[in-house]
């Protein structure tokens, strides 16, 4: 009985999510206003979410091309995702009205370069998710456009090795968070960003090695992230850390590198090349290191620099004496 019950439950639920779910989702919230249609299998821009929409999430449908002023029912739209939506084509006028919008996610759909200089209209625009490439056939008379952007999250690319030219007119860019899909960081990578005053750098992919003076053009750099780059070096990633010798900075992030060489110890040598930086935190986590050379904290150069040197470290060191 308690069974059938529990069944008939479920079937209810499941009809329900079934009558609603071509329906958008809306949530209000002090100033804020969002309306999630997202996964809904639409074609089009959906024409019910309230004209005062702030938040309008497209993700997972099937829009295919954005045509002439498609969202100019939403003029206060400060966040829109149509990222997988099978988008292949934007008008030049698509995003027109859109002058509140600070976020855009464009990622995950199949266009290839920019017809125009869509981004025109988007007086406010702070924040982009894009892909590298497409990003890099952004019409080079129309780059002032990207001038207001504070954060940039690409995937794809560089397809040469060397992050597009666009990036060098991003005067406000502090922060850049990126696929890498080659094996090599060269020390020409990063140079589109000699003159952005790039604070922040995540990296993702399948690095194996990072050329010594990769890092050299990011000047103001104050935190470094390499997560996950199980084919690095030991060696290597931290031979690169050079450029930022009595430099402070905020984070150097190397969790869940390197995993295959077999490198278990740091040696005070190696260490320097951390302890030579004026770094507030620290993390090693999740990588093969077994020991760091008893001598290297007392060579640390800014070892009062360091936040959490008793958490992190020696986390770390006893974590790997208790295995
Ligand atoms: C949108 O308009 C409705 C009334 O139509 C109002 O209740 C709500 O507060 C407004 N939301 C925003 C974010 O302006
Ligand atoms: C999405 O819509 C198309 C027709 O527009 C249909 O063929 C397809 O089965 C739908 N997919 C899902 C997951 O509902
Ligand atoms: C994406 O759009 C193209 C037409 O531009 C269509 O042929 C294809 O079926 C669409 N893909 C999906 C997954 O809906
Ligand atoms: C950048 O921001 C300034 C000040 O907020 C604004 O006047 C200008 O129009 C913006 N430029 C672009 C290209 O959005
Ligand atoms: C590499 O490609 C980017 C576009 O992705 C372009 O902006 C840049 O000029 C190219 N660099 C070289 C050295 O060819
Ligand atoms: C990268 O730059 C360093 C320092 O200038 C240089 O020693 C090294 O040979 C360069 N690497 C390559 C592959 O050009």
């Amino acid at each position: 009985m308690v069974i059938l019950q529990r069944l008939f439950f479920i079937c209810v639920n499941c009809i329900l999510s079934f009558v609603y779910s071509r329906h958008c989702d809306i949530t209000i919230r002090v100033k804020e206003l969002r309306c999630d249609c997202s996964s809904r299998n639409v074609t089009f821009i959906p024409a019910e979410c309230p004209s005062n929409t702030t938040d309008l999430l497209l993700m997972k449908n099937n829009l295919n091309s954005l045509g002439k002023k498609i969202f100019t029912r939403y003029t206060q739209l400060r966040y829109l995702d149509i990222s997988s939506c099978n988008i292949s084509a934007i008008d030049k006028s698509a995003f027109e009205k859109l002058t509140l919008l600070t976020e855009l996610n464009l990622f995950d759909n199949p266009m290839k370069t920019f017809q125009g200089n869509i981004f025109a209209p988007l007086d406010d625009l702070q924040v982009l998710h894009i892909s590298h490439d497409l990003l890099s056939t952004y019409p080079r008379e129309a780059w002032s456009d990207v001038l207001n952007l504070t954060k940039v999250f690409t995937y794809g690319g560089p397809s040469n090795g060397s992050f597009a030219e666009i990036f060098s007119v991003m005067k406000n860019l502090h922060y850049f968070h990126c696929d890498y899909e080659g094996y090599v960081i060269h020390n020409y990578t990063f140079d589109s960003f000699k003159r952005t005053p790039l604070k922040y750098l995540c990296i993702n992919g399948g690095i194996r090695e990072i050329e010594i003076d990769t890092f050299a053009p990011l000047e103001v750099l104050s935190s470094l992230s390499t997560l996950g780059q199980r084919f690095s070096k030991l060696s290597n990633t931290l031979q690169a850390l050079r450029v930022f010798e009595n430099r402070q900075m905020d984070e150097l992030d190397l969790s869940d590198n390197f995993k295959s060489y077999g490198e278990y110890v740091i040696s005070a040598d190696l260490f320097a090349y951390i302890g030579n930086i004026c770094v507030k935190r620290l993390s090693l986590r999740d990588n093969d290191i077994r020991l760091i050379d008893a001598s290297a904290f007392q060579k640390m150069k800014y070892r009062n620099c360091l936040d959490e040197r008793e958490t992190m470290v020696l986390k770390l060191i006893s974590k790997k004496i208790t295995q």
